[in-house]
């Protein structure tokens, strides 16, 4: 440090001299203030306010029917304009289903523009057997009133950690976040190039192709390249998205990242291809739609546990409910069964809305799903949507929240 020969001019030297007056002066002005409560709003709290709400009340706008999807445009009930958001992140809707209260997160498939005009678009895919999707397909119609949280997630392009160009890869209704990042991209909002390897079974099941084809029409950082799995059809790939289609489509002269959006199954099958592509890990970026549904299958599950039945002492402030619990489904849903609010959000481990501490018992956890905090770990806090019950379990969960 003795060796650093750093000039201060006449202005830098005032600086600093304003800079060590600084805790005297900020001491002063309070010491000079009324002990009175200050009243009010400041426009800087409204603005966050509008940005980040807790909770959004939305009306479906209109329904656009697609196969076995459906896309709704929801708006805010005076039309006003809604906030802005990254184009990847979702809404989380709360809904109240068979007596409990439970949350779905769907991602957004509009631009980040169209927010700004007053409107936001979800589609939802048919999931039989499923407890939401099937109901919202069926009964929900214009002029519904909807509480959705405001758009959430990490899926988004951030040029300081994602290359310049992203390959996507999409399976089924995974393709919503990635329709979003076209449109931005076409909008002029999100500045990076994107190739998406789009997989379906049969061309049939592929959602919004003409959207896609007419941006890949009109604008020249985005490619579509739809893959299919049970049939043969000219100008499409057939098979499934592998390591190997990766790099026929990628860049073979640039840096790139890949950007994965799909069910459960083509995670678990992409997972050593894109290993075999030897990325840094900082170029993979992946959403998950769902949780697993059969937990036994996963790598570490302990087969004692299988096929059993538990019970959860539920601890949420001074209230406390016991109910049952099976060793296939998630905590958190044996909570929401039991008629419990219970804060969540994304549903798959990321968001930590659920996070919750385990007081006692064992939990299961899929390490795709594991992305507690080292703290959160170490000091016993789980995140039930994506934790399943090993043993009986004791737990506290925050309050309701939204
Ligand atoms: S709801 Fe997001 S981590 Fe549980």
């Amino acid at each position: 440090m003795s060796d650093l020969n750093v000039k201060v001019g006449l202005i830098g030297k005032l600086d600093m001299l304003k800079f060590k007056n600084m805790a005297k002066v900020r001491e002063k002005a309070i010491q000079k203030a009324p002990a009175k409560e200050i009243s009010g709003t400041f426009p800087v709290n409204e603005n966050a306010k509008a940005l980040h709400p807790d909770a959004l009340e939305l009306t479906v706008d209109n329904i656009i029917a697609r196969g076995g999807a459906k896309t709704f445009v929801l708006k805010r009930p005076d039309g006003g304009p809604l906030p802005y958001f990254r184009a990847g992140q979702y809404l989380s809707l709360k809904l109240p289903l068979d007596g409990s209260l439970v949350t779905r997160s769907y991602s957004l498939c509009s631009s980040p523009k169209e927010a700004l005009n007053g409107s936001y678009a979800i589609t939802i895919r048919a999931n039989p057997g499923g407890f939401a999707a099937d109901r919202l397909l069926r009964d929900l119609k214009p002029g519904d009133k909807l509480i959705a949280s405001a758009p959430q997630g990490f899926f988004y392009y951030e040029d300081l950690r994602d290359a310049g160009h992203v390959v996507g890869l999409a399976g089924g209704s995974g393709i919503t976040p990635f329709l979003s990042m076209a449109r931005a991209i076409a909008d002029g909002i999100e500045d990076f190039s994107l190739t998406l390897l789009y997989g379906s079974r049969r061309e049939e099941d592929v959602l919004f192709r003409g959207e896609l084809d007419e941006i890949a029409r009109s604008c020249p950082k985005f490619k579509v390249i739809y893959v299919l799995s049970d049939e043969e059809r000219d100008c499409f790939e057939h098979g499934f998205l592998t390591a190997e289609l990766i790099r026929k489509y990628a860049p073979a002269d640039e840096d790139y990242s890949v950007f994965l959006c799909g069910p459960e199954a083509m995670y678990r099958f992409l997972q050593p291809e894109i290993e075999e592509l030897g990325l840094p890990p900082r170029r993979f970026r992946r959403k998950l739609i769902d949780v697993t549904k059969s937990p036994w299958a996963c790598e570490g599950y302990p087969a004692e546990a299988e096929g059993k039945s538990f019970s959860i002492r539920v601890k949420q402030g001074p209230e406390e409910w016991t109910v049952p619990a099976s060793a296939d489904e998630p905590v958190l849903v044996a909570i929401e069964r039991a008629g419990i609010k219970a804060p969540s959000r994304c549903r798959a481990g990321e968001c930590g809305w659920c996070r919750s501490r385990l007081l006692e018992g064992t939990v299961f956890i899929p390490k795709e799903n594991e992305m507690r905090r080292w703290a959160d770990v170490h000091y016993g806090y789980i995140h039930p949507c994506c934790s399943f019950p090993t043993s009986d379990l004791v737990l506290e969960i925050p309050g309701e929240f939204y």
